[in-house]
Parts: C-alpha cells; structure tokens; sequence
C-alpha cells in the first residue's frame, strides 16, 4: 500500500481543499472582468489544475504543456526540455501559469522565456506550494498555497519514482523509500 511509505502528512485533503478554493477565490477576485488562460505545467500539477480551475468563478480556458528537466534524479538539473507544447496561440492573453511546486526555479524560469516571447497581456505564477529556500533562479509566485520546508514530498500530484501522486493529501516520504542501503 502507498500510504505505509508516508511518514508524515503535511497537509490533509481537507487542508487543501480548503487552501485551493482560497486561491481560486482570489484569481476570481483579482481577474473580474477577464478571461484568463490557465496553462498547466504537467505532469504534477494535474490535480491541483483540476481542482484549482472549479475554484475560480470565472470563464478560463486551459491548456497544458509538458517540461522536463534533462537527466534523471531528484536534483533539477537547470536545462529544461518541452516535450509537449500548448496547443493555442497564448498572444494578448492573460495567462496563469499552474504548477504544483516551485522549487529552484529553473524550469519556470526558462518557461517564462519561452511565453513572454510569444506576447500574451500578462503572466502570473500560481503554484500550490513553494520551497523558496531551495531557489537559484529569480523566481517568485504571484499566488501560493503553501511555503514549504525543504522535505521529500509526495502527493496530491507530486511523485517518487512515477508513483505516489494519487494520493489524496500531502506527505512526507519515508527516507527508506528512497536512500537504497
Ligand atoms: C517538478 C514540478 C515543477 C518542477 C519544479 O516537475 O512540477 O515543474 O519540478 O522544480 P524546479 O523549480 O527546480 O524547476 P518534475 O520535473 O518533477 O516533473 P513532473 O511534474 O512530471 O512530476
């Protein structure tokens, strides 16, 4: 079972759920009068996207794109690839960038390049937790749900390995998960 490698939860269903509809209340506030297009940075934030998108009281419309770091393990390594692109022009729209964590910075880093050059009214950075202590790109969030310290986290979106992201809440996972003896 995928709970037994869980240590510690850091943030309940309820929690989040709670958190998510705060901050889907404000973009609702702070968007009146416009169409924003939220664009998702897969694979992790598919759940918060989802649940983030129900919060917010307005029309949006959503897109998706999938970045990874190169190479392998759980330190970015700072060059980042799209694997797969948007599928509409994003010029003159006001985009909300959604991720599931923010954590050097480096991949929203390149990713703001890479909009900001395709001309869209604006760009804000929501992102349901933040690890600023972590961060070497200058990179902040317009909106976060959760500042959080620098612990193996799983959950909610969030994978080890592939696994772990449909669990329901967030957790901490077991260092024995992961250090192999
Ligand atoms: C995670 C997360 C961000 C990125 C943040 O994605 O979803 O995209 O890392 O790290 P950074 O600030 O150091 O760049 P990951 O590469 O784990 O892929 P995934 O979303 O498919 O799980």
């Amino acid at each position: 079972m995928m709970h037994k490698d869980v240590e510690k939860i850091l943030y309940t269903e309820e929690e989040l759920r709670s958190r998510v509809k705060e901050l889907g209340a404000q973009i609702t506030t702070d968007y009146a009068g416009r169409e924003p297009l939220l664009v998702s940075v897969l694979r992790g934030s598919y759940i918060f996207m989802a649940d983030l998108t129900r919060a917010i009281g307005l029309n949006v419309t959503v897109d998706f794109m999938v970045v990874s770091s190169y190479g392998a393990g759980t330190v970015s390594s700072g060059q980042v690839e799209i694997k797969k692109d948007l599928s509409d022009s994003i010029e003159g729209r006001d985009l909300i960038i959604v991720e599931d964590i923010l954590d050097s910075g480096n991949t929203l880093y390149y990713l703001m390049e890479v909009l900001r050059a395709r001309k869209p009214a604006s760009i804000r950075i929501c992102t349901l937790m933040d690890k600023p202590e972590r961060r070497s790109q200058p990179i902040t969030a317009d909106y976060c749900g959760f500042t959080i310290p620098d612990a193996f986290i799983v959950g909610y979106g969030l994978d080890y390995d592939g696994k772990y992201r449909n669990l329901p809440y967030v957790g901490i996972l077991k260092p024995s998960v992961y250090k192999k003896p």
